[in-house]
């Protein structure tokens, strides 16, 4: 049996949803199991361009199934519009998509406090989506799940008694105006009535489908920087992207997890607030960001760019137990004389054994470079390895061997057939 987690290794935005669609032709069913809309994957196949924020990116291959585990918060909007948009292109999600009753249900105040909490002094940098303080009420054990649409009266108390109090919260601490409970609790009823039938018990799904030897990817969203628990916190997701997450986001069992597979962007950016050691600004960033269209698939707003961070992806490495990864928008570099790859950290000369994931540690932290010749030739239409450059195979095997992992899909533009597999 197969059943991967693929995780981004860096700040997200590595190219999963890319490499998800490439690996999903050798998968039956595709999960998504934590974040939200959040989350924005593209998909480039010829001229058409998807960009998937809730659905697995394995939408888009009519023979996988779908599934949204209970880990994932969902914004009933985002969904009803992504399943909108998918039909618009001829892809239908009935009978193939599922949604896990347990999972939470982002609501108008979540959103509401998340953009309050950024107009205020401790900013995160978040993509507005609420996903933060859907989280909290999850912890809180006041969420409002997937199940609970399922019957009305529990429906109508819990989200009277949420809106009671996030009311006093606007009103009191915000100076807000308040939220109208029954128009809410219209709005949610609607959406009940369309997502009914991709509801299911998820654990049980998942045991139909080992009894039944189906193989599974699970499509992380956001990246192992971004982890609450392993990423540059507070500057962070509030999300366990990392691929312990795969299972206490869907309910697989960890022994039944056969593989890790690794996202990583050949180059690293952020998006939002936080410690960026090997970042580039001015004019360099600036080129970077240009040629490697990096601005966000959810926000729009423009990327931060920097050098290949070698030590992080270790580190990356280390926490999720890749084995594998491919390699992503190895094409942007090849305008450069020379690349930098950070091999590690130094504070006031001294070299860091391990890596800090504290931020006050981190702000502080000067990265430690060297440097590898570049190619200066297009390698967008490149089909086999053998036909890179050498610089280029020699960029691909030093930052394996510093990441330690094996490169197994090198990827060298948007498009389905700009993959090399080795
Ligand atoms: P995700 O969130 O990890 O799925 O990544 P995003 O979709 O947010 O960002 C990746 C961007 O890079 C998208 O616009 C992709 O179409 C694009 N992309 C993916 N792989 C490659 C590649 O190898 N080369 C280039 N030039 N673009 C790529
Ligand atoms: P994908 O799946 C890149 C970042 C935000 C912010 C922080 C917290 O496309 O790789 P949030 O809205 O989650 O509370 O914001 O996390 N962030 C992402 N950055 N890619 C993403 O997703 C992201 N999802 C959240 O920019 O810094
Ligand atoms: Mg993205």
């Amino acid at each position: 049996m197969n059943i991967t987690v693929l995780v981004g290794s860096q700040w997200g935005d590595e190219g999963k949803g890319k490499i998800v669609d490439i690996l999903s032709d050798r998968y039956d069913i595709v999960v998504r199991y934590q974040g939200g809309a959040n989350a924005g994957h593209t998909v480039q196949i010829g001229d058409k361009q998807y960009i998937l924020h809730l659905i697995p990116s394995g939408i888009l291959r009519e023979n996988v199934q779908c599934v949204i585990g209970n880990g994932v918060v969902i914004d009933p909007k985002a969904l009803l519009e992504e399943i909108k948009f998918l039909e618009d292109h001829g892809i239908s999600s009935k009978g193939r998509l599922f949604i896990s009753q347990n999972a939470h249900l982002i609501m108008p105040y979540h959103k509401l406090l998340d953009s309050i909490s950024e107009s205020g002094n401790s900013k995160i940098g978040t993509t507005g989506r609420g996903i933060g303080p859907c989280y909290i009420d999850k912890y809180a054990r006041k969420g409002i799940r997937i199940v609970d649409l399922l019957d009305r009266k529990v429906l109508e108390e819990k989200i009277k008694a949420n809106i009671e109090e996030k009311n006093t919260i606007l009103k009191k601490v915000y100076n807000q105006k308040e939220l109208d409970v029954e128009e809410i609790i219209k709005e949610y009823i609607e959406f009940d009535k369309i997502i009914d039938q991709y509801v299911v018990d998820v654990p049980t799904y998942m045991q139909s489908a080992f009894a039944d030897e189906k193989s599974i990817l699970l499509e992380g969203a956001q990246g192992t920087m971004l982890d609450v628990d392993f990423g540059t916190y507070p500057y962070v997701t509030s999300s366990n992207p990392t691929a312990g997450g795969a299972c206490t986001g869907t309910g697989i069992p960890p022994t039944r997890i056969t593989s890790v597979y690794g996202i990583v962007k050949a180059y690293t950016t952020r998006v939002g607030l936080g410690p960026f050691p090997t970042e580039l600004t001015g004019e360099e960033g600036n080129k970077l960001r240009e040629l490697g269209s990096e601005f966000g698939a959810t926000t729009g707003r423009p990327r931060r760019c920097g050098w290949f961070d070698a030590f992080l992806v270790n580190y990356s490495r280390m926490i999720n137990g890749i084995e594998r990864a491919a390699i992503t928008k190895l094409d942007v570099l090849s305008y450069l004389d020379e690349i930098k790859v950070c091999v590690g950290y130094e504070i006031n000369g001294k070299k860091l054994k391990s890596y800090p994931n504290n931020v006050n540690l981190l702000q502080q932290v000067s990265p430690i470079y060297e440097t590898l010749p570049g190619w200066k030739v297009d390698i967008s239409s490149i089909k086999y390895y053998d036909e890179l450059p050498t610089q280029t195979k020699d960029y691909l095997s030093f930052i394996s061997q510093q990441a330690g992992f094996e490169i197994s899909i090198i990827s060298v533009g948007p498009r389905r057939n700009q993959t090399i597999e080795l």
